[in-house]
């Protein structure tokens, strides 16, 4: 069988991104994974999750690259799901879980994933967002500085966003910050709460009303 795709930062960080999660999660259950990768977060954390549903997604184009994971984990099929387009087309869930999505996507992508939200995470919901981030307009290491510089090379939409700018987004959304947990190489785990009194249209409840992937 051919190896499926791989990320040795995954591998790192799946252990202590678990640790987190454990305080968090323990009565969640539905989850939204967003920009899910290689899937290999989604095949480590869901499975020690069992009373939760874990619904991992990510842009159509890279669904093909998802599936083989998520269905050795025997997880529901991945969602396509694109942050930039208006209807995200998916129920409501207790938790939203994305990691190393905000310094990929541009600036308007980082807006559109904390307008998009909303509808979609039920009241009291979770969102945790793992990933590096600048405070006080500076890196919190060397090395995030030059990875800054290396994304910027490689993508000039991308880069790593200023922690300050991100939960400004997050209370526009009605979200209220909980915990900035410090992780190992020089990373970050975000948690925002869903401020209950929110308003909440009515859309389906997690599990089961996300698009199936194309
Ligand atoms: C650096 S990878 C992170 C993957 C995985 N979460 C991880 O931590 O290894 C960034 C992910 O964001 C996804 N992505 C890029 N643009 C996106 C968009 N507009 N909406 C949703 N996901 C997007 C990519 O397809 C990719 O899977």
């Amino acid at each position: 069988m051919e190896a499926l795709p791989f990320s040795q930062a995954c591998e790192n960080n799946k252990g202590p991104i678990l640790s987190v999660l454990q305080r968090h999660l323990g009565s969640a259950r539905s989850l939204l994974e967003i920009g899910s990768g290689t899937g290999q977060h989604a095949e480590f954390l869901a499975g020690r999750f069992p009373g939760m549903s874990w619904q991992a997604s990510d842009i159509a184009a890279n669904l093909p690259m998802l599936r083989p994971r998520i269905a050795r984990a025997g997880l529901a099929e991945p969602a396509a799901l694109d942050v930039d387009t208006p209807d995200w087309s998916c129920a409501s869930y207790d938790a939203i879980f994305s990691a190393n999505v905000l310094h990929i996507v541009g600036r308007p992508s980082v807006e559109n994933f904390f307008r998009g939200l909303g509808p979609h995470l039920n009241p009291d919901g979770l969102l945790l967002i793992y990933g590096p981030f600048r405070y006080h307009n500076a890196y919190t290491s060397e090395s995030n500085a030059r990875f800054d510089h290396w994304l910027k090379q490689r993508d000039p939409v991308s880069g790593i966003r200023d922690f300050e700018w991100v939960d400004a987004l997050a209370e526009e959304a009605g979200l209220l910050l909980m915990e900035d947990n410090a992780m190992p190489a020089n990373n970050q785990l975000l948690i925002w709460r869903k401020n209950p009194e929110q308003d909440q249209p009515p859309v389906q409840q997690g599990g089961s009303g996300l698009r199936s992937g194309q």
